[in-house]
């Protein structure tokens, strides 16, 4: 991967909404070639500009015949560089370049059976009949001037079709979602065999010239990185650190919301293996201080997040003058989606944790991962020697066990939510299944139970176990994990931890119930 795309050709995935337009991005990627997403009006001037080897048109919502569709700069089809549509994307190449769509009023969804005609140069060495995945509502039913059919499906002769003389492509189905037989052979064929795009987006390559850009942009400035221990903000720091050393600080502001040994595992592991200036500020006894009495979710978040950003402020200022704050800003965070329907890629999250701060203290922004996708940062940290521990760690909210203390917050509280939370972590890494599930974590709900501990009565605290698989956490389900396992996390931490009569596991799905209690 190189770092921008002016060092690696560009794939264009000109976006109509289609909650699958980041998909298409990865899969491109996955095949070591740079895309990056585009508003469906980008002029084709400026993809000319951009250097450009392959445009596709990802699929959407909408209708070609709907008032407000969504239509490209038709001079994308002059360019002399490939186009791939993609469902959306084939109506609009046979609604704009002189072919017929027919309106549908329902849409067809679920699988088909597609049989090549001709493979061609799109399902080049492919198998003849593919099952795929269809997600649309209108239709080709009559092909443009100089195209041909070379896929066919129970339900369209216009499956897929080519214009050679033009490179112009269209399939009606999805290659990019998990359904789609062979999909990503489709991807290959297009980009290496038609666009004649090189393999030159690798994590080696991307580090490279990273670490060029950071010191490009850098010079002799000072950086400094508010570290929280995630994938992103861990991966960031040890990239910066790679490329200018000592000229990055990074601040860990411990909030007394962490899990057990966080802290300690944090020092020993930036401060100690990478020689990172680390900077720990212990603001915890400030963050319980303000959270006294509070019991209200949103308000607890809302206090933690303006304490860290008073905390995080006040700790610049004893550092002395820099430049640039850096941050683990990624791809899915800058991408504008296209609001069409109701595309979930759509809502554009603020990712920026230390809000107005940059402003106010003067401060440029570095981002160097605001190119990559999660599972791309994942395997620049695991290059950059990160522990797997920290590159495949589960997520953690910013408001930490702020939000798995049920109500008003209190230390002996927060104390025996952190040893069984690190009991329930402690097998979860021994079986294994740390990795497979989405997350695993402790809540501590405020009420009290009756139990026995030899002939005594105990009258203590419940514990709730919740662990979920998920893909990103917009769904979730709960995980079915083996009986034994379950019985040891709850023996251990009724046993082990002083406080807990009682563990009991949430067999909550999401939606209706989110994944954090809070
Ligand atoms: P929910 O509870 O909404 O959580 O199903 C979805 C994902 O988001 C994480 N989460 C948060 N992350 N600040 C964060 O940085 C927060 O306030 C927050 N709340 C929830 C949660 O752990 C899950 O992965």
């Amino acid at each position: 991967m190189c770092s921008d795309s002016r060092m690696a050709q560009t794939i264009a995935v000109l976006d109509f909404g289609s909650q699958y337009t980041q998909v298409i991005a990865r899969r491109i990627r996955e095949c070591q070639v740079y895309s990056k997403i585009y508003h469906y009006s980008t002029p084709a001037a400026t993809l000319r500009e951009e250097g450009v080897v392959g445009i596709i048109l990802s699929g959407g919502p909408s209708s070609v015949f709907a008032k407000k569709a969504p239509i490209p700069d038709r001079g994308i089809f002059e360019l002399g560089v490939p186009v791939l549509g993609v469902c959306y994307g084939i109506q609009l190449m046979g609604h704009l370049l002189g072919g017929r769509v027919s309106k549908s009023t329902h849409r067809e969804y679920g699988h088909g059976n597609l049989r090549v005609k001709s493979p061609g140069r799109l399902f080049a060495g492919l198998p003849r009949k593919l099952r795929v995945w269809n997600s649309h509502g209108d239709r080709l039913i009559q092909l443009p001037p100089g195209f041909r059919a070379i896929g066919v499906t129970e339900n369209s002769e216009y499956a897929a079709i080519e214009d050679r003389r033009r490179n112009l492509f269209g399939i009606q189905f999805h290659p990019e979602v998990f359904h789609t037989e062979r999909g990503i052979g489709v991807f290959q064929n297009f980009l290496f065999g038609i666009c004649g795009a090189k393999r030159d987006w690798t994590v080696r390559s991307f580090i490279d010239h990273a670490i060029a850009d950071i010191r490009a942009k850098v010079g002799q400035g000072r950086v400094i990185l508010g570290l929280s221990g995630g994938v992103d903000s861990s991966v960031a720091a040890a990239l910066i650190h790679r490329a200018i050393g000592r000229q990055l600080t990074c601040v860990f502001v411990d909030n007394g919301l962490l899990r057990q040994n966080e802290r300690d595992y944090v020092v020993n592991l930036y401060k100690k293996h990478f020689h990172i200036d680390l900077r720990v500020v212990d603001a915890s006894a400030l963050f319980l201080r303000r959270l006294k009495g509070v019991s209200e979710p949103e308000a607890k978040r809302k206090i933690i997040g303006r304490t860290f950003i008073k905390v995080f402020e006040q700790s610049l200022k004893s550092i002395g003058h820099a430049e640039f704050l850096a941050q683990g800003t990624l791809y899915p965070d800058v991408i504008e989606s296209v609001a069409i329907g109701n595309n979930p890629a759509a809502l554009i999250k603020t990712h920026h944790n230390v809000g107005g701060l940059p402003g106010r203290m003067k401060l440029k922004l570095l981002e160097p991962l605001r190119e990559l996708f999660k599972d791309e940062v994942r395997g620049v940290g695991a290059k950059l020697g990160l522990p797997r521990e920290v590159v495949w760690r589960q997520p953690f909210p910013g408001p930490g066990l702020g939000v798995r203390v049920m109500g008003a917050l209190a230390q002996d509280k927060l104390d025996i939510l952190r040893a069984a939370d690190a009991i329930l972590q402690e097998e979860m890494m021994a079986s294994g299944l740390y990795w497979k599930v989405w997350q695993s974590f402790c809540v501590f709900l405020p009420v009290k139970s009756v139990g026995v501990v030899g002939d005594e009565r105990n009258y203590a605290w419940v514990i709730a176990v919740r662990v979920v698989e998920s893909i990103d956490a917009m769904t979730a389900d709960w995980s079915r994990l083996p009986y034994d396992l379950l019985q040891k996390i709850s023996s251990r931490i009724t046993n082990e931890v002083r406080g807990v009569s009682r563990v009991v596991l949430d067999i909550s799905s999401k939606p209706p119930a989110t994944i954090e209690w809070e």
